[in-house]
C-alpha cells in the first residue's frame, strides 16, 4: 500500500480567473481509518463550477476552502482499508474526497456503487450535476408538452440532462452553447431542436434576435446556468407564467460575483422586478445539496435510461491529479466538452 497520498490545496485566493500559483500539489501521510471510517484510493475526481466560489472568501451558501486547505471535490474509487462494517476492501464508493489521490471518510458520508454502469457516471450524468438538471427542471421548471425550454451550457452535465428530459417530455428545446462543435453535439447527441452559438452573437440584442427565430412561441422555461448576456437576451422573451429555475451563473464566477446582467445597475432592477410580476413568473433559486431526498427517485428514473442509452453521456477526462488545476481553469472558460473529470489512479 502507498505510504503517502497527493492532494491539491488552495495556495492563494484568485483575483479573477484562477492561475497555476493559486494551487499547490502536496504530499501527506496516508491516513489509517479510525472507527467507522473507510480509506479509498480515488480513481476519478469531479471538477465542477461551484469550486470557483469555494476559492473566494465571500459570504455564500457554503464556507470557503481555507488557504492551505484541500480543494473540495466528489470522487469515486476503490476501498483499500475499512474500519466499518458497511464497506469491505474492494468495494467501489463515492465520497467528497477532495482533489486528492486518496480519501478517508466516515462510512456514513460515502455511497456504495455497483458495477452496472461505469464509475464515472456517478460524478456526472447520475451524480450531482445530472441530478441538478433533473431536479431543477422537473420540480421547479414543471415542464409541459408543447412548451419551449432554453438552457445554456447545454452540452455540460447539467444542461444536457435538462435538454434530454425536456425533449422526452415533449418540449421544444433550444440549446445555447459555445462554438459550432458544441452546437452540433447539442442537436446530434443530446437531441435539442435548435442550438445557438453564444460566441456568434456579441451582445444580448443580437442573441435575442436569433432566439426569436429559434423560439417563435416565446420561452416558457429558462433554465439559468450562465447569467450575463444570455439572461439579458432571454428575459424579455419569457411567456406569462414562465418558470426560471436559477441553477448557476457561471458567466460571473471569475469576477467574484454570481453572474448578473451585463450593463445592469440599480436603475435596471425595477424593470426586472416588474417583468416578474406582470408575467407572473416563478423564479426559483436552488442549491442541490438541500434536495437529496429526491435523489433516489432521480436514480430510479434516470439510471435505466442511461443504461439503455436513451440518455446520452459525454465526459471529458483529463489524466493526472497534477493536471486538475489546468482542467478546472479550462472548465471556467468553456474548454471542457462534456462532464469534466480527472482520472487519478
Ligand atoms: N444550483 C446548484 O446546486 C448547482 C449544481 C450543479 C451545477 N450548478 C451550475 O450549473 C451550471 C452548469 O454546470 P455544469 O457542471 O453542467 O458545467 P459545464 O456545463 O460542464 O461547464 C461549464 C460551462 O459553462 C459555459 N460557460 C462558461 N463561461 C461562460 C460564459 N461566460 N458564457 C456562457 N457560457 C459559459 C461553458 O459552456 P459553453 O462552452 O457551451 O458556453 C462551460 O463549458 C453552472 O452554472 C453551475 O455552477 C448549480
Amino acid at each position: 500500500m502507498t505510504e503517502t497520498m497527493h492532494q491539491i490545496t488552495l495556495a492563494a485566493r484568485p483575483e479573477g480567473a484562477p492561475k497555476d500559483s493559486d494551487f499547490a500539489l502536496v504530499q501527506a501521510p496516508l491516513p489509517t481509518p479510525a472507527e467507522g471510517e473507510v480509506l479509498v484510493r480515488v480513481q476519478y475526481m469531479s471538477l465542477d463550477p461551484y469550486m470557483r466560489g469555494r476559492m473566494d472568501d465571500a459570504k455564500s451558501y457554503a464556507a470557503p476552502v481555507p488557504i492551505g486547505g484541500v480543494m473540495e471535490a466528489g470522487g469515486v474509487g476503490e476501498v483499500i482499508a475499512s474500519n466499518s462494517p458497511h464497506f469491505a476492501v474492494g468495494d467501489k464508493a463515492f465520497g467528497m474526497f477532495g482533489w486528492a489521490s486518496h480519501g478517508c471518510l466516515p462510512a456514513k458520508e460515502m455511497r456504495k456503487l455497483d458495477d452496472s454502469l461505469p464509475l464515472t457516471t456517478a460524478l456526472g450524468v447520475l451524480g450531482m450535476p445530472g441530478f441538478t438538471g433533473w431536479y431543477g427542471l422537473t420540480e421547479l421548471g414543471r415542464p409541459k408538452a408543447g412548451e419551449t425550454l432554453v438552457v445554456a451550457a447545454a452540452t455540460g452535465p447539467v444542461g444536457s440532462m435538462v435538454g434530454q428530459i425536456a425533449k422526452a417530455r415533449g418540449l421544444h428545446t433550444v440549446a445555447i452553447a459555445g462554438g459550432p462543435d458544441k452546437c452540433k453535439l447539442a442537436t446530434e447527441k443530446f437531441g435539442f431542436d435548435v442550438a445557438l452559438d453564444h460566441y456568434a452573437y456579441p451582445d444580448a440584442k443580437s442573441l435575442r434576435a436569433a432566439l426569436k427565430e429559434a423560439a417563435p412561441k416565446g420561452i416558457d422555461i429558462y433554465f439559468e446556468n450562465v447569467g450575463g448576456k444570455i439572461f439579458e437576451a432571454v428575459l424579455p422573451m419569457m411567456n406569462t407564467f414562465g418558470r426560471i429555475p436559477v441553477c448557476g451563473m457561471i458567466a460571473g464566477y471569475n469576477a467574484g460575483r454570481l453572474g448578473g446582467v451585463a450593463g445592469s445597475g440599480p436603475d435596471r432592477l425595477p424593470a426586472l422586478w416588474s417583468s416578474i410580476l406582470v408575467k407572473q413568473m416563478s423564479v426559483n433559486g436552488f442549491i442541490i445539496s438541500n434536495h437529496y431526498d429526491h435523489y433516489g427517485k432521480f436514480l430510479a428514473e434516470v439510471a435505466p435510461l442511461v443504461a439503455t442509452g436513451e440518455i446520452a453521456v459525454l465526459e471529458d477526462i483529463t489524466e493526472g491529479l497534477e493536471n486538475a488545476p489546468r482542467a478546472f481553469m479550462g472548465l471556467l472558460e468553456g474548454k471542457n466538452v462534456g462532464k469534466q473529470i480527472v482520472k487519478i489512479g
